[in-house]
């Protein structure tokens, strides 16, 4: 290996901003076969569906368009359509997963002090990539049914973000699921103070009591807006295959930043979804996902129940891929983490997903479908203990 000399002082000014993502370092550290893990937000393995590339024609392996392949962004549309969404096929970006979109979204809005506003708390890797840019994260806290409104109205009344990023339906981290009329009184905040939404929904389709309720953007009358999804959670995340459905105003700069990151997203990936999306194929595993994810939800929270009823407060999710706890007794879960995967157990300590992680301890994110029942059990007792030990020493 050559001696190569550590020239930091020449990256960008941004790449001091730059944190590593701690889930990608425990992803990394549960690799052991041994480790059980309720860190990712990882699909079940076993309902990965078996996919058929023969029929893949040869010109696929060619250069494609930066929009996306067009059939692809029309099924979309139309999907986006049923939801209750009105848009057009010209409004549909097809990208490199919906984590291609805050990147997108990132280098359209956001300088060095850029005001954003988001929930708390929220997707840590909506937080990195939006502090890399120099954004200014002003936060709006969670309740059982979506944001407060009264802070929202608060904060919308002192600042001028760039835009809110929301999660509204089955939340990372929360599992919190905005109802009807959050939603709406959302949209009319948004309308009344001209802030443009960013709404990101990969967990819309795990829906365990059937609920659904038709995205906030399609509720704005004036207010620009980013809808952005997923075939990531209810197909193959590596695929890479994600899409954005933006307000006619944003379409041709999301499209000029998507052409200079990646002229376009792989057309292998974007043909294999065209084969599920808008199909009966593709509504069938689905509905046979949200049936073994429930069940999956109904052993964790009956697991729960037996090893951490003492500890920690939480509610059963209704969707998604999480429980979030709350310890009775708060400290800073990081400082589990390494007992933790010592116990072979991983998990995803709460604090990062705030822009300010120290005001926020006692915090416990953990999936419920990637673990096999098998070992749950075990598994959350070996996390319990850990928890139940740093206490102790905490007192002591
Ligand atoms: C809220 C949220 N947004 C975006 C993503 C990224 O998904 P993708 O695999 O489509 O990039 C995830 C993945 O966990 C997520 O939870």
């Amino acid at each position: 290996m050559p001696g190569y000399r550590v020239t930091s002082m020449a990256f960008s000014e941004r790449v001091s901003r730059l944190k590593s993502s701690l889930i990608r370092e425990i992803l990394a550290a549960a690799q052991r076969p041994q480790v059980m893990s309720f860190a990712g937000g990882l699909p079940a393995e076993v309902m990965l569906p078996k996919v058929d590339w023969t029929d893949m024609p040869l010109s696929i392996g060619q250069y494609g368009m930066s929009e996306g392949e067009p059939a692809l962004r029309e099924a979309l549309a139309a999907e986006a359509r049923r939801l209750g969404l009105q848009c057009e096929a010209s409004q549909v970006l097809v990208v490199s997963g919906s984590q291609q979109t805050l990147d997108l979204a990132a280098k359209l809005y956001i300088d060095k002090g850029t005001e954003v506003f988001l929930e708390a708390p929220t997707y840590l890797a909506a937080l990195q990539i939006f502090q890399l840019f120099g954004a200014d994260c002003i936060t709006v806290p969670l309740e059982a049914d979506g944001p407060d409104l009264v802070q929202l109205r608060t904060r919308l009344a002192q600042h001028r973000p760039a835009f809110i990023y929301l999660i509204p339906t089955f939340q990372n981290p929360s599992a919190v699921r905005y109802s009807e009329a959050k939603r709406d009184a959302v949209a009319a905040l948004l309308d009344e103070f001209g802030v443009t939404l960013i709404e990101d929904e990969p967990y819309r389709e795990l829906t365990f009591d059937g609920g659904s309720a038709t995205p906030i953007v399609s509720r704005l009358k004036t207010a620009s807006w980013i809808y952005t999804g997923t075939v990531s959670k209810t197909l193959m995340p590596g695929l890479r295959v994600g899409y954005l459905i933006a307000s006619p105003d944003l379409f041709p700069h999301l499209l000029k930043l998507k052409q200079s990151a990646d002229l376009h997203t792989n057309r292998v990936g974007q043909w294999q979804a065209l084969q599920w999306i808008g199909n009966e194929r593709y509504r069938q595993h689905r509905s046979e996902l949200r049936e073994f994810y429930r069940g999956r939800r109904d052993a964790f929270q009956a697991a729960l129940q037996t090893h951490f009823a003492d500890l920690a407060d939480w509610n059963e999710p209704q969707g998604g891929l999480f429980f979030w706890l709350r310890l009775k007794q708060p400290l800073d879960t990081r400082t589990l983490l390494n007992d933790a995967l010592a116990n072979d157990v991983a998990f995803m300590p709460g604090e990062p997903f705030f822009p300010e992680p120290d005001k926020h301890h006692g915090y416990l994110r953990l999936n419920f479908s990637h673990i096999e029942p098998a070992r749950l059990d075990e598994g959350l007792k070996r996390l319990a203990a850990v928890v139940r030990q740093a206490q102790i020493d905490k007192a002591a």
